[in-house]
């Protein structure tokens, strides 16, 4: 029978419940670029992306007809296997992604049909870097009302399909990947405390996709203008990221009563890790307290906290309490406090 998603407000439940995070998986595609192969594509070189970007290589996905529901099917397929949970069980499944497989149906919708799970609500959510904290919200919102016992929220993106790899400015900033997470009422109490998400339309000139769209439908011109490719002006970005990362971090530390002494990981949005370090700076925290995978991945979009959560998931314990932040296209930026579900399986 089909399961019904609902949200009517519970006012018994709304109360008692608090949504956490369960379980993570992630799944990166095994090709790899690295910043020496990027430098027989376009005028660049290991040292300049390493020094203003910390990357030093990503992971593309290859292979005819695969698109961002692969990697995402992929990161479900493995968190559903490592929490023993059959697909029926699971209520909701929501996919933060900028680079779905179709214009319609959703990524989720795919990702559904992937891994068996069937009847129930599924769909994208369109933040760029900030979604999956935006996804994330959504969840808690269901979660938190009774309107769902398991939800899946899944970030992936396949920025490889929109990449100029002509363009060195933004060619070699961007990877492939996906992480999931399960969030499920908190059996100890701890969980996601805190969500918050904004977001700033005048952004728009600064970071996006000039066609593909309604308003600049494909066609022959579009695709001989390489319209198809993000577009980025790097520097206005970057000072707005380290603006709103750094606003976004301090507004959830100041609403939850926290100080630096009290935030044992910063789960940031990896974009470039200059901007990492300079959020890191204004909250007085040590690097050593910061996640940082944007060596190895680039910037994934949607992926990069759940991948983040993937990556240090070993060295995790029940009541870690971090702070996600994340700035991304739009524009949008996104906080949240949580507090750590589980010691490390
Ligand atoms: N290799 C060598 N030189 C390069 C490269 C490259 N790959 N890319 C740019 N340059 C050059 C530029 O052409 C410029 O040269 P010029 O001075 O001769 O004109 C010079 O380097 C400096 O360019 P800047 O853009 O000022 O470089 P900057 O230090 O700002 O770094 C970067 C560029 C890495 C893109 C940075 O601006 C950045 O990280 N911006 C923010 C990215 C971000 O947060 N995006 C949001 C999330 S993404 C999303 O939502 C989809």
């Amino acid at each position: 029978m089909a399961k019904i998603t609902s949200v009517k407000p519970s006012r018994k439940r709304a109360k008692a419940t608090r949504a956490a995070i369960t379980a993570v998986h992630g799944y990166v595609p095994p090709d790899v670029l690295t910043n020496a192969e990027l430098a027989k594509l376009v005028d660049t070189s290991d040292a300049w992306i390493t020094e203003r970007t910390g990357i030093k290589e990503r992971h593309i996905l290859k292979g005819e007809g695969l698109g961002t529901s692969h990697m995402g099917a992929e990161a479900v397929r493995g968190l559903l296997q490592k929490t023993g949970t059959p697909p029926k069980e699971v209520d909701l499944l929501i996919c933060a992604t900028t680079t779905p497989d179709f214009v319609f149906p959703s990524t989720a919708n795919l990702i559904c049909d992937m891994v068996g799970i069937r009847n129930i609500g599924s769909f994208d959510v369109q933040a760029a870097c900030s979604g999956f904290i935006y996804a994330v919200a959504i969840a808690t919102q269901f979660v938190e009302n009774g309107g769902a016992k398991k939800v899946v929220v899944v970030g992936a993106d396949k920025m490889s399909a929109i990449l100029d790899y002509s363009d060195r400015a933004t060619c070699v900033l961007f990877g492939d990947g996906a992480g999931a997470v399960m969030i499920e009422p908190s059996p100890n109490g701890h969980g996601i405390r805190d969500v918050l998400i904004r977001a700033d339309g005048a952004g728009m000139p600064h970071l996006h996709q000039k066609a593909g769209g309604s308003r600049l439908p494909p066609s022959a011109d579009t695709v001989a203008k390489r319209l198809h490719f993000v577009h980025q002006e790097g520097a206005a970005v970057y000072k707005f990221a380290v603006a709103r990362m750094a606003e976004i971090s301090m507004e959830v530390m100041l609403r939850n009563k926290l100080n630096p002494e009290k935030v044992d990981w910063l789960v940031p949005h990896q974009a470039n890790k200059r901007i990492i370090e300079a959020t890191a700076e204004r909250m007085g925290l040590p690097m050593d307290r910061v996640m940082i995978t944007i060596n190895k991945y680039g910037n994934t979009t949607a992926a990069t906290i759940p991948l983040c959560l993937w990556d240090y998931e070993p060295r995790l314990k029940e009541g870690d309490r971090m702070l996600f932040a994340a700035f991304g296209g739009g524009f949008t930026w996104a906080g949240a406090y949580v507090t750590w579900g589980y010691d490390a399986p």
